[in-house]
């Protein structure tokens, strides 16, 4: 049998060859969906510089109304009107408080109400907007019986009160929301607990409102957010201008498979509509609404909670665009996501079919339409028609509106997909700004509240997001509950239960250095040649270096030599030390290199962890000696950050064999395996070995037992570490108020999962290593500041002019822990206990097995978030440099 081959067969099959190689080159490494986006910096609370508090003597400020004309931030909290100096909300004028608390009898008589909760017999101000040239009107509710008032803004107080029933939910917390426009007040939301929620115009007469028979075109609606867009286009008169309204409602089809019994919607009315003649008397004729789809399909994973909206004002309405931000029904998974809705979608949804209930069951309605069409506003084509106003709407339109306030087509989000998928987080609110930037582009910034007092700064770069920073606006953990944007202040607002924020929408300071100022892809910032400086505030925008596209370009020319630091460490045979490199930006990776050539790879797995706050070298052996560098890679550019020379040291001579102790032996060989957790163990193992050292080495018995002994302690003190680490994991007592010595750069402390404390002193370091798209990471568990888990520095072997801090007094062991986590994840637990500086601790090692859903939720992950947040708090600035 002969073979002919084809001459293109070799090549064919060279490139066949080299597909298939790399596929399964590529294979481990391939791409996994950007689905978590990990904000690139962290800046706490306290480097939060340039902002602006403002809390006056009550809580929850959640109503904010900014003016930038008179350059005005209005405020509505509990019983209280502010009204604050937009550039400054800290300076505080004369006449810009109201005080509005709800009269002593009113709050007897809430209290007298059963079922309404102590906490709802305050006035919380829940609307505020701007009611003519001279006046504001506002709406409180009241300690149960909503009032409304005017305020004249001059002299801000008030000058006249109304009934605030049906125009102002009566409880604190219940969906609302509200907008006034052209003298008009539009509202929605389920006022009252036992009243169907409802859309209403409240002002002027004729009073409108929705439908609830035969069909309830509302289904127990919670709503976050409503906008007027002035469609109307060449209408001197704006017949289509509609106001438009964001909720979350039930579903209608409760099928018992569905896994989601609400979902979010959008739901418009006319602002010309005056209700039906005989039909729809003082009801919407216009009334629509649609599902907002805000999906993961390949993850079936189906975002229905709508959290907030907000309406990007662009210069043409028609291309608006209403950033939303939802989360899932299921509260205990911490899940948010973005999703951008162009306004031509919605538009599409309301001009498609209709949706029809049949035998209780919603299907799409594919009979015939009347020859108005329904729920349009009345425009020239209807007048054309005689019908001037939608009170001359044709029977048959109403009746047809009245059964079919729901449309059939569901509304994607602009790229059918979340521009943003974020886990472990809530995020409550969101504003945007649009942003010009260098290269003459113009961009998206997001401003996105969470639940817990953060906000994250983000941009968007076409079907993407990158977050830029996330920034602790708060210091007690609490939901941001309003945003807001000021173009002329350059300045965002936030509100939460403790006050109110103002920061600088940029702060190009923090960024320290070219490429630091290019990595962080923020529009507002540039390099110009020094310093990262505001754009806006640069003569020549054209001289600054910026790259949001790639965020890598631009600084080839400029040396970061400067920022390298060199340092020198010796380290005995065998012990473990930790090379620091601290990495600010959470999207870096670090690299190092011995002697000019990377480490990485499995052999170097064995000896080597890397992590995100240095390179820890396992048991030193003499042939590690030699020139460490530290890179941080980041958008692919490598940057110097520090380097070391390690000297690794031969053992004493006094220490290398066990059976010849000398009489004074060094302090710190038996503190480093001596770790004590309650007083009495401590004093035990901290001295008995010590004060029961022979004093004659001759002695060959004594010398046995001191074998003996040591081992002993070892032993014990590794299992009472190895109960301490798993007691840390499952309880948290409060921070001991000792504050004792300074901790060096090898004194490490574990933070407890179950409870995140931010400002709390306490840490855990990770050392982690990627491999084949999965990451290992590994805790260092070590001392918390004198609490737990204490390691006695003792006096340092490698750096004897050290002087080690007191040992702190203890508290009493806390109660046997089990070791099952709340996620009923367990960890491997360590059975080495290692050396470094005189130090021993222990390696933790947890793997992440399971990665491929987007929900999946790990100790590790949580851990990871934890860190991300307090990198940089506690590491000593200046580690001391040890020598033998
Ligand atoms: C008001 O603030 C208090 C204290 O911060 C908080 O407990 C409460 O939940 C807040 N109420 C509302 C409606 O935000
Ligand atoms: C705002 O005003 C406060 C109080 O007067 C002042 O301490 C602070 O420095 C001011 N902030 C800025 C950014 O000017
Ligand atoms: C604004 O409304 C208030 C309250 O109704 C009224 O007293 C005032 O005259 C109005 N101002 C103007 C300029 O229309
Ligand atoms: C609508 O207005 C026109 C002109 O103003 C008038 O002639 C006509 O009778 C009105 N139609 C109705 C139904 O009121
Ligand atoms: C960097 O310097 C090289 C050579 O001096 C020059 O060709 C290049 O254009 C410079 N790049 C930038 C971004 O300035
Ligand atoms: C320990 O050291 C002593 C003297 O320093 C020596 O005589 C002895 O042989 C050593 N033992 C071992 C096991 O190396």
């Amino acid at each position: 049998m002969v073979v002919t081959m084809h001459p293109e067969c070799p090549a064919i099959m060279l490139a066949l060859l080299g597909c298939l190689t790399s596929v399964l080159l590529g294979f481990p490494f391939g791409p996994v969906p950007e689905l978590d986006v990990v904000p690139r910096t962290t800046v706490l609370f306290n480097g939060l510089w340039e902002s602006n508090h403002f809390s006056g003597s009550t809580v929850n400020y959640s109503t904010l109304l900014l003016e930038d004309g008179t350059a005005t931030l209005y405020v509505g909290a509990r019983e209280a009107l502010y009204a604050l100096d937009a550039a400054n909300i800290s300076v505080i004028h004369n006449n810009s408080y109201i005080d509005w608390a709800a009269s002593a009898e009113q709050k007897k008589q809430c209290l007298n109400k059963g079922g309404v909760g102590q906490t709802e017999c305050y006035n919380y101000i829940r609307f505020l907007d701007r009611y003519n040239e001279t006046h504001l009107y506002t709406c409180g509710t009241h300690a149960f019986r909503p009032r409304c008032a005017y305020i004249d803004v001059e002299r801000f107080s008030f000058v006249r009160f109304e009934e605030g029933k049906e125009r102002c939910p009566y409880y604190s917390a219940k969906g609302f929301t509200g907008l006034i426009v052209d003298g008009e007040m539009y509202s929605a939301s389920q006022y009252e607990f036992r009243s169907s929620p409802d859309i209403r115009r409240n002002f002027p007469f004729p009073n409108l409102k929705t439908e609830e028979t035969p069909t309830r075109w509302l289904q127990e609606a919670d709503f976050v957010g409503s906008a007027l867009l002035r469609e109307s286009i060449n209408s001197s008169i704006g017949d289509d201008d509609k106001i438009y309204f964001f909720f979350t409602e039930r579903n209608p089809e409760q099928k018992s498979y569905s896994r989601q019994t609400r979902l979010a919607r959008v739901a418009r009315v006319c602002k010309g509509d005056i209700g039906g003649q005989r039909t729809l008397q003082r009801k919407w004729t216009s009334f629509l609404k649609a599902r907002l789809v805000c999906s993961i399909p390949e993850y079936e994973l189906q975002f229905n909670i709508l959290r907030s909206v907000h309406v990007l004002e662009v210069p043409s309405v028609q291309d608006t665009i209403f950033f939303t931000v939802f989360g899932l029904e299921w509260n205990s998974a911490k899940t948010s996501a973005i999703c951008q809705y162009a306004l031509k979608d919605v538009q599409t949804a309301f001009d498609g079919p209709y949706m029809e209930l049949q035998d209780s069951k919603w299907r799409e309605y594919t009979g015939k339409l009347p020859d108005l069409r329904p729920g349009l506003c009345i425009n020239d084509q209807h007048r054309a028609q005689l019908i001037n106003s939608s009170r001359d709407l044709p029977d048959n339109v109403l009746t047809f509106v009245r059964r079919h306030p729901l449309m059939a087509r569901e509304i994607q989000p602009v790229g059918g997909r979340p521009l943003l998928f974020k886990k472990n987080v809530n995020y409550t609110r969101i504003a945007v700004h649009k942003v010009t930037a260098v290269d003459g582009n113009v961009y998206n910034m997001l401003f996105i509240g969470t639940d817990d007092g953060w906000m994250h700064k983000a941009v968007e770069l076409g079907d993407r997001v990158h977050i830029i920073e996330e920034l602790q606006l708060f210091r007690e953990s609490q939901p941001i509950n309003n945003m807001i944007i000021s173009q002329k202040q350059k300045s965002i607002y936030a509100s939460a239960d403790t006050g109110v924020v103002q920061v600088p929408l940029s702060f190009c300071g923090r960024y320290v250095s070219c490429y630091d100022c290019v990595f962080a892809r923020d529009p507002l910032c540039g390099w110009d040649g020094r310093l990262c400086v505001e754009v806006y505030s640069y003569p020549n925008r054209s001289r600054l270096t910026q790259d949001i596209q790639m965020g890598n370009r631009g600084c080839e020319n400029i040396t970061a030599d400067g920022l390298v630091s060199h340092r020198t460490r010796s380290v005995i045979v065998g012990h473990d030390v930790l090379l620091l490199c601290e990495i600010h930006s959470n999207l870096a990776v670090p690299h190092w290199t011995l002697n000019g050539e990377q480490l990485q790879g499995y052999a170097v797995k064995s000896v080597y962890r890397i992590g995100t706050d240095g390179l820890l070298i396992i048991g030193a052996q003499s042939r590690q000696s030699g020139h460490y560098s530290c890179y941080t890679v980041e958008n692919g550019v490598w940057i110097p950050v520090c380097s070391y020379v390690v000297k690794v040291q031969p053992v004493p001579s006094f220490l290398s064999n066990l059976s010849s102790y000398p009489t004074a032996l060094p302090e710190s060989f038996f503190t480093t395996t001596a770790l004590f957790i309650s007083p009495t163990s401590s004093s035990d193992l901290n001295e008995q070995p010590l004060h029961s050292l022979p004093s004659s080495p001759d002695s060959h018995t004594n010398q046995h037992m001191e074998a003996v002994y040591i081992i002993l302690v070892a032993v014990f003190g590794g299992l009472c570490l190895v109960l301490t680490v798993i007691l840390l994991y499952v309880s948290f007592c409060a921070h001991s108020a000792h504050d004792g010595g300074k901790y060096s750069q090898d004194e490490f402390s574990v933070t407890p999962v179950t409870e995140r404390k931010r400002s709390s002193h306490v840490e855990l370091k990770t050392i982690s290593s990627h491999c084949n798209g999965r990451t290992d990471i590994h805790y260092i568990a070590a001392s918390t500041e004198g609490q737990f888990l204490q390691i006695i520095p003792g006096i340092d072997q490698v750096s004897p002019d050290k002087q080690p801090p007191p040992a702190p007094p203890l508290p009493n062991p806390p109660p046997m822990p089990s070791t099952e986590y709340a996620n009923g994840l367990s960890t491997t637990l360590p059975s080495v206990l290692r050396k470094m500086n005189g130090n021993s601790y222990m390696l933790l090692t947890q793997a992440d097995s399971d990665m491929t859903s987007p929900l999946y939720h790990s100790f590790t992950e949580e851990l990871s978030r934890i860190l991300e947040k307090r990198k940089h708090t506690q590491l000593d600035v200046e580690p001391d440099e040890s020598s033998v």
